[in-house]
């Protein structure tokens, strides 16, 4: 199932372009343009539905051939958006069944985007007959390198609908998951609160329950939905597969956005594709006040890389990103600027964590509607802006540095979207977050200056040094066995194997299939209430233990302990279990201790100094406003930047 290549292209930039909102007059100069500034890709078409079919079955095709037909002589490849993220109005009035329902029963309504239910068997059948119509006239033009499927699947809170179609569907998934009632019932104890049911209809959606619902149907609930999802984004593939041969198909997914398994929803996409705004993101964020403050120009230091890591696992090695912050946004909180240089230091970052092509949200900024504070490469009157002049920048610096092929990092992170839901839909303490834990770990990893890879569970885990499971309730007997084939240096943080399937406390107590791999056992688990931290004692040092910490039962040596003698982190042979969540410091001992047990070379690095190899080229990002120097060997062969890095500022040198 899968299309071209496109690494090796000479240019690695793309911008997302709306001919459709600019007079037909300016469209030859703007793909000149663009041609000009180093841009290979142009994504159009994603929501412009109600200009391809005004009304049912009568297609405007004049502009969008006089589009690709423009572009394609400009030299530039088009990405192809299907449109489905936006269904006119027309199609709305007809079947008002394909609008969404919310979480208290309500309709969502028309007017903004992204207003349909992933279960309504009428859209499904709409969406695919606009890209049947889409594909079979564009599918082979010369100018169509790629596809996006929709765009970006859940976002405004679209994953979960509560319609009639999704509880039909749900009563389908259920079924033919458990095949009868009984077993149903069994697996989600429902004799607790005579939950038991009789037939399948009478099964609902786990929404507008007096207290919470059953976890188990809660979660089986978001496996539907995560399902949902990817049967839709399947559809459309194979429709374009069918009319649109030797062309890729991707879909631009979100960043730090875990409510459906985007490893599922990847695995038939040539590559995954992302959209990374990262002052945006940072705002959004759970971070604290005063890291938001600091970081409210550049983006934190990890942020972007983390999902970059991410996307480059769900693309299976290989990814794009599609929609890059040019300036300031217009969604989040408050919206700053990018410090001078941001922009160009993303791009290189992308780049050096394996980006095949980094392409700008937008060519020019939208006088108009929702999005029209939101900035773009150009300004409403067409003067290129700050963003594309850096963009512009990278440009030139590309044409001069061949880019080699990404390998394997040293760390294996093994990242899970089930257990984020698992973690959300009991957290037991309001602060065990998943992503905090997980960006936590990785942060901890990357100030350090080791490359990180993320995997999913049950991945093979041959070749890294270190494998890090920051928490996995729910083993599988697919990520067990990977486990157990992996002899290197391991470890699993709290809630590990805690939970069964179906949301049940294992038979032999946590850390259930992985105590055949490491001998303990979890008698207790408590949450901790900010304030209300537990000391740990690693032997002359003070570390502190916050909002987790368990009571384990074990004959293990403890590396470090709590006040009470329990054993907070315990180990065998090379396999390794934290028995509570830690603060930075004690973090960093513990990715310290490990890197010394795998062999690796773990410094901290200076500053907000990031690092990231990409092949035999290994880069350096400061995302601190003071030069610092970069931890290149004597002699190093610099091909961007140099030693002293100033702010804000990317360098790069061979590596022999
Ligand atoms: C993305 C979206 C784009 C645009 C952009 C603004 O989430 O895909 O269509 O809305 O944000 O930052």
């Amino acid at each position: 199932m899968t299309g071209p290549a496109v690494a090796g292209d000479e240019s690695m930039l793309g911008v997302c372009y709306y001919p459709e909102h600019w007079p037909e007059s300016d469209w030859v100069d703007d793909a000149r343009r663009m041609a000009e500034l180093g841009i290979r890709y142009v994504r159009i078409g994603e929501f412009a539905w109600s200009r391809i079919e005004p009304e049912r079955d009568c297609y405007d095709w004049g502009w969008l051939d006089r589009a690709l037909q423009t572009l394609g002589a400009a030299g530039l490849k088009v990405v192809l958006g299907t449109p489905t993220a936006t269904p006119p109005k027309w199609l709305v009035d007809e079947y008002p069944d394909i609008l969404p329902v919310d979480s208290d029963g309500r309709l969502r309504r028309f007017g903004s985007r992204r207003h349909y239910c992933f279960s309504s068997p009428t859209y499904r059948m709409e969406s695919l007959r606009i890209v049947t119509a889409l594909a079979e006239r564009y599918g082979r033009h010369a100018a169509v390198a790629g596809w996006q499927t929709d765009n970006e699947y859940g976002c405004h809170d679209t994953v979960l609908s509560f319609s009639d179609a999704a509880c039909r569907a749900f009563r389908g998934f259920l079924k033919e998951r458990y095949g009868t009632v009984e077993a149903l019932n069994e697996a989600w104890g429902n004799l607790f609160w005579s939950m038991d049911y009789r037939r399948w209809d009478q099964i609902d959606l786990p929404n507008m329950t007096v207290t919470e619902a059953n976890p188990s149907h809660v979660l089986d609930y978001r496996r539907f939905a995560s399902e949902q999802i990817d049967r839709f984004n399947r559809s459309q593939i194979a429709v374009l597969r069918r009319h649109s041969p030797d062309r890729f198909i991707t879909h631009n997914f979100m960043g730090f956005f875990l409510e459906f398994d985007h490893f599922r929803v990847g695995e038939p996409l040539d590559f995954a594709a992302w959209d990374s705004y990262p002052l945006g993101f940072t705002e959004r964020s759970r971070l604290d006040d005063a890291t938001k403050v600091r970081y409210a120009e550049t983006g934190h230091p990890d942020i972007a890389a983390w999902n970059h890591d991410l996307y480059r696992a769900v693309g299976h090695g290989r990814f794009w990103v599609m929609e890059q912050q040019p300036g300031p946004v217009n969604w989040a909180a408050w919206n700053p600027s990018p410090a001078p240089g941001m922009v160009r230091l993303w791009t290189w970052e992308a780049l050096a964590h394996g980006a095949e092509v980094v392409s700008y949200f937008r060519w020019r900024q939208a006088p108009f509607a929702q999005e029209h504070m939101h900035t773009g490469l150009h300004r409403p009157d067409g003067s290129l802006d700050v963003g594309g002049e850096e963009a512009a920048r990278v440009g030139e610096e590309l044409a001069g540095l061949e880019l080699p092929d990404g390998d394997r990092a040293s760390v294996a992170l093994v990242f899970d979207y089930e257990a984020c839901w698992i973690c959300e839909i009991q957290p037991q303490g309001q602060d065990f977050d998943y992503l905090a834990s997980v960006f936590q770990w990785y942060s901890a990893l990357r100030r350090r200056g080791l490359d990180v890879d993320m995997v999913p569970p049950g991945a093979a885990l041959d070749g890294y040094a270190l494998v890090v499971a920051p928490t996995l309730p729910h083993v599988s007997a697919a990520a067990s066995s990977a486990f157990a084939a992996y002899h290197g240096v391991t470890l699993f943080g709290p809630r590990s194997g805690s939970k069964t399937r179906s949301f049940r406390i294992p038979e032999n107590l946590p850390p259930g299939r992985l105590a055949d791999l490491i001998a303990i056992k979890v008698n207790r688990v408590a949450s901790l209430r900010p304030g209300l931290d537990q000391p740990v004692a690693w032997g002359n040092r003070r570390f502190t233990a916050r909002r987790w910490a368990e009571d384990l039962e074990t004959d293990l040596q403890p590396i470090a302990q709590f006040e009470t003698g329990r054993p907070a982190l315990v180990a065998e042979g090379g396999r390794h279990y934290l028995a509570c969540w830690p603060d930075d410091d004690l973090l960093e001992a513990v990715v310290d201790h490990l890197a010394a047990a795998a062999g690796l070379d773990a410094k901290p690095l200076p500053g907000d100094l990031r690092l990231r190899r990409r092949g035999t080229l290994q880069f350096a990002f400061n995302y601190g406003a003071e030069a610092v120097d970069v931890p290149a060997p004597d002699g190093a062969d610099f091909r961007l930047g140099q030693r002293r890095l100033a702010g804000h500022d990317v360098a790069a040198w061979t590596l022999p």
